[in-house]
């Protein structure tokens, strides 16, 4: 196999919105409770959040957090959340089927993504509520009105509004298991009318609608014509959703399904501008990926979980083990992002601590590294800048069920000013090492800042408490010269190569 790359600082895709390095915390298993918030455990701060998992997600940089779900937004009675502890009461989490204690709540997370150092995107509950509720929940978060919700929240102990700007119209709303699932017509109708009246409340917000729940929903893509064609001049953003899996254990065609998602970032592209143009309007609208990554290690266990041992406190729910070739997958998916940097604004790993994550906690012990935490924190600290039209000259194979599958996926993000520029290269050929060149001779004068590599032959590997089996290595059997960089990607590989 081999590619060859070109890049000059001229040929731009778009600037990266940092937020495309989003990620997510949903009530559900262990990702508040015993993750991000575990007062007793050794490490608990004096608001009862974990340090050593605030450290581990400091050093990710992630910019903004989605909360409080996914399906247990459709569940989520705010109100319950907040004011003094004492006084609030337990739930039923049906998208769960989790006991809710509501012990952490909306303040919480906001002193959380605080110390965290990001920002948050809040979700509204477009399925068993609508527009008062949204409404009341925005007062209490961003207004200073002297009125009765914005005075509830100083009654709180929160004098100053939370300012939260990013706000998802419902979730997953498309999806039958959804609890207050709708038809698009019925969706579009309420999204509209709710973001119309958030907007009037508040006009620095951002909002989003809800498109598919995955590519293979039968409403797709009509689902995202229809209800764009109601909220199009209200909203900014339309989400995506989607997970990957490796069930038929066929690693070479697991590693193709980034052409799938292509695929689907095309068409709902696409069928923005459709509505853009069926409108007349000035407006272009933007993709928020505001769920992705792999899923399907626990899905099994997780159902029989929720049948027979339904209302804990906590379970141990979607706490996917991370293989290898998971963090491969996650390195293609963030190339493809960054290769449509023109269109996608923000995109949520999902999600962040304990379910389905890149970082893990032990109850009773330490919290540990996924083998997917490496992409993401590559990408996160070296991919902000400009990403570049690479064109990339790569050999091909077919896979079981794609065709013309690129030996060698990459992109470039400049960033001018650390004056460093960045290569992301995944070589996803099962069979063979590939020869990569890269022609970046417009960078002149830059030398190779360092070489990161995840090389591994054994697909199936994973990390845990107990050690790292998956972690970067420095790579220095390279060589750059004349304005050519040349190196030997190893067969199943993700490649970081800094100059600067
Ligand atoms: O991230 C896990 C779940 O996946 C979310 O709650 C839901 O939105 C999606 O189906």
């Amino acid at each position: 196999a081999k590619a060859k790359m070109i890049i000059d600082k001229d040929f731009k895709i778009a600037e990266v919105d940092k937020r495309v390095y989003g990620s997510f915390i949903e009530h559900l298993g262990r990702a508040v409770y015993n993750g991000i918030y575990q007062p007793g455990h050794s490490t608990a701060d004096e608001d009862g959040f974990r340090r050593d998992v605030l450290e581990l997600v400091k050093e990710l940089e992630v910019p903004i957090i989605r909360y409080p779900g996914g399906n247990f937004v459709s569940n989520f009675y705010w109100e319950d959340s907040v004011g003094s502890k004492a006084e609030r009461k337990p739930r039923l989490d049906l998208a769960w089927r989790t006991l809710e204690t509501n012990e952490f709540g909306l303040g919480e997370f906001a002193k959380w993504s605080e110390k965290a150092g990001s920002d948050i995107m809040m979700a509204v509950n477009l399925g068993t509520r609508g527009i008062t509720d949204a409404l009341n929940l925005l007062e209490y978060c961003n207004l200073d009105t002297n009125t009765y919700y914005s005075d509830l929240r100083k009654s709180h102990g929160v004098t100053k509004p939370y300012n939260i700007k990013t706000w998802c119209l419902g979730n997953e709303m498309d999806g039958p298991w959804q609890m207050g699932h709708k038809t698009a017509a019925e969706y579009g109708r309420l999204a509209a009318e709710t973001a119309k009246a958030m907007k009037t409340m508040d006009d620095s917000i951002e909002l989003v609608s809800c498109g598919s729940s995955n590519i293979e929903m039968p409403t797709f893509p009509e689902w995202e014509a229809a209800t764009l064609e109601e909220t199009y001049e209200y909203v900014d953003y339309i989400s995506l959703h989607n997970y990957y899996g490796n069930a038929e254990n066929d690693t070479e065609d697991f590693f193709a399904k980034t052409q799938d998602l292509e695929r689907f970032i095309h068409t709902v592209t696409a069928t923005c501008d459709y509505i853009k143009a069926k409108k007349r309007s000035k407006k272009t609208l933007n993709l928020s990926f505001d769920e992705w990554n792999v899923w399907f290690h626990s899905t099994e266990s997780d159902s029989e979980e929720m049948k027979e041992r339904p209302w804990q406190i906590a379970p141990h729910l979607l706490e996917d083990i991370y293989s290898f070739e998971d963090a491969i997958l996650v390195g293609l998916i963030l190339i493809t992002f960054l290769q449509h940097a023109d269109r996608l604004k923000m995109a949520c790993l999902a999600q962040l601590v304990n379910v389905i994550a890149p970082i893990m906690t032990e109850n009773d012990g330490g919290a540990w590294k996924q083998s997917i935490y490496y992409p993401f924190l590559h990408a996160s600290k070296y991919g902000r800048g400009t990403a570049l039209h690479s064109i990339v000259n790569s050999t091909k194979h077919d896979s079981k069920t794609h065709e013309d599958v690129t030996d060698v996926e990459s992109i470039a993000v400049y960033n001018e000013e650390k004056g460093e520029v960045t290569i992301f290269a995944v070589n996803r050929s099962v069979k063979e090492d590939a020869l990569f060149e890269a022609d970046v001779k417009c960078f002149e004068g830059y030398r190779v800042l360092e070489y990161l590599a995840l090389e591994n032959d054994d697909m199936k590997v994973t990390n845990s408490i107990t050690g790292e089996k998956v972690s970067p290595k420095n790579r220095t059997d390279y060589e750059l010269k004349d304005g050519t960089f040349t190196a030997t990607m190893k067969k199943c590989s993700w490649n970081v190569i800094r100059l600067g």
